[in-house]
């Protein structure tokens, strides 16, 4: 890949230079994801049981005209069975795209997963030889597990898993509820999909069920189209859409930003009472620190592309160990704070994504970076069996990458 001459500016060399290159990854990038693949070429095996989903050193880059965006580079957390897991990082730090990329949703051919695999532990009807699902003695279907290496494999298996077994919830529902059609449409489909034998009268029964775990009237809501509901409701129903197909993992990317503060608090004590209700877990992405120490049990720090602390919610809000994660904390509004009291804001930008340093990324803004910093970028340090740091500070309790 080429490199600038100067910090600021590519001369047309360059760019062409960086133009083929990208044009060259993007094409065999495209071919490997639209290629056709056996099942055993992205089947895996989890490495801890008790999780459902692990993404192990996922790159996800942009191939742009002035270089490669390494929105995601090397990011690895789990999200275990039954748990909620919250993302936490300024704007840009690659929350999304991660999320986008457990999705496969990632906008090709300029933007790729690259590297990287992301496990997932599905749960899937068992099928006879005729394809179709074998019923059970006492109802329903057998089911089996399957786990998947979602990086690898061909965008066309991705029905596997996409909204059936990981479900999303956007931040604005508005762009993701068809205006033509009715709430109960909508949601009638979702059944109609997933589940092996459903007829209009189970599906009707199923919205409606869910529905009303969201706190909706059916009878109010289910012939009425989306632009007939408030945003609250449009957030409501899109919830009930995603919990439609029983799905083992919820992404919901900030769920309440594009919501009212009252609308807000209503909508994240439902996430709360759905995350008692159902068998699966939440990845839950937001700004809001008081909304990840209300839901989460686990806490995943990024900074720039990359994780740098990830521990339960007590070691992470309790006892954070980088500097960035103890700056968040500060920075963070409180009751306490009288007007004097200026909130504390981190000083300093995060380094340009298409020049990454080899150095710690955050270095330009550390108050406590030693000599040992201007060296490699830290390796993750285990503090604890749940708690993982990416600084140098913490150097001498390593004892597990
Ligand atoms: N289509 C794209 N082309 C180029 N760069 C992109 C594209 N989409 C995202 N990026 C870059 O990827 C990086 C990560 O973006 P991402 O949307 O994951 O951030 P985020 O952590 O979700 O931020 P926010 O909190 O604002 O939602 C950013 O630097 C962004 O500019
Ligand atoms: S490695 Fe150094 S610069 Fe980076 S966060 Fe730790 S102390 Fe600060
Ligand atoms: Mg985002």
């Amino acid at each position: 890949m080429a490199k600038k001459t100067n910090g600021n500016y590519l001369s047309g060399k360059e760019i062409r230079a960086i133009s083929k290159a990208n044009a060259k990854e993007m094409k065999r990038l495209e071919a490997y994801k639209k290629r056709r693949a056996s099942e055993s070429e992205f089947l895996t095996q989890m490495k801890n049981n008790d999780n459902i989903l692990e993404i192990d050193d996922l790159h996800t880059f942009f191939f742009t005209e002035q270089g490669v965006v390494k929105a995601v580079n090397g990011v690895s957390y789990d999200v275990p069975k039954n748990a909620v897991v919250g993302v936490v990082g300024e704007s840009g730090c690659g929350k999304s795209v991660t999320s986008m990329s457990v999705m496969r949703l990632i906008q090709g051919p300029t933007g790729q997963i690259v590297d990287g695999s992301i496990r997932f532990k599905s749960s899937e009807y068992k099928l006879d030889e005729k394809g179709s699902p074998i019923p059970k003695a006492d109802g329903g279907y057998e089911t089996e597990e399957k786990v998947y290496d979602i990086a690898k494999m061909p965008i066309r298996e991705i029905h596997r898993i996409r909204g059936k077994q990981v479900a999303m919830i956007f931040q604005e529902p508005m762009t993701s509820l068809n205006p033509v059609f009715t709430i109960g449409q909508q949601l009638d489909e979702v059944t109609l999909l997933h589940l092996p034998g459903a007829t209009k009268e189970i599906a009707k029964a199923k919205s409606e069920e869910m529905l009303r775990l969201v706190g909706i009237i059916p009878e109010n809501v289910y012939n009425a189209f989306p632009h007939e509901l408030s945003g609250g409701m449009r957030q409501r129903v899109m919830i009930a859409m995603a919990l439609a197909a029983e799905p083992r993992l919820i992404i919901a990317d900030e769920p309440t930003t594009a919501l009212d503060v009252t609308i807000q608090a209503q909508i994240l004590d439902l996430l709360q009472d759905i995350k008692n209700k159902i068998d699966g877990s939440i990845l839950l992405i937001t700004h809001d620190l008081g909304v990840i120490a209300e839901m989460a049990d686990y806490v995943v720090v990024m900074y720039a592309g990359k994780v740098i602390e990830k521990g339960t919610v007590f070691e992470i809000f309790q006892d954070p160990k980088h500097p960035y994660t103890i700056g968040l904390q500060k920075s963070k509004p409180t009751m306490t704070l009288d007007d004097s009291t200026e909130l504390y804001n981190i000083p300093g930008n995060v380094p340009n994504p298409i020049n990454m340093p080899t150095h710690c990324y955050f270095k330009e803004r550390c108050a406590m970076c030693t000599k040992k910093c201007s060296g490699d970028y830290p390796g993750m340090v285990q503090v604890s069996p749940t708690h993982f740091v990416a600084c140098h500070l913490y150097d001498e309790e390593k004892n597990n990458g």
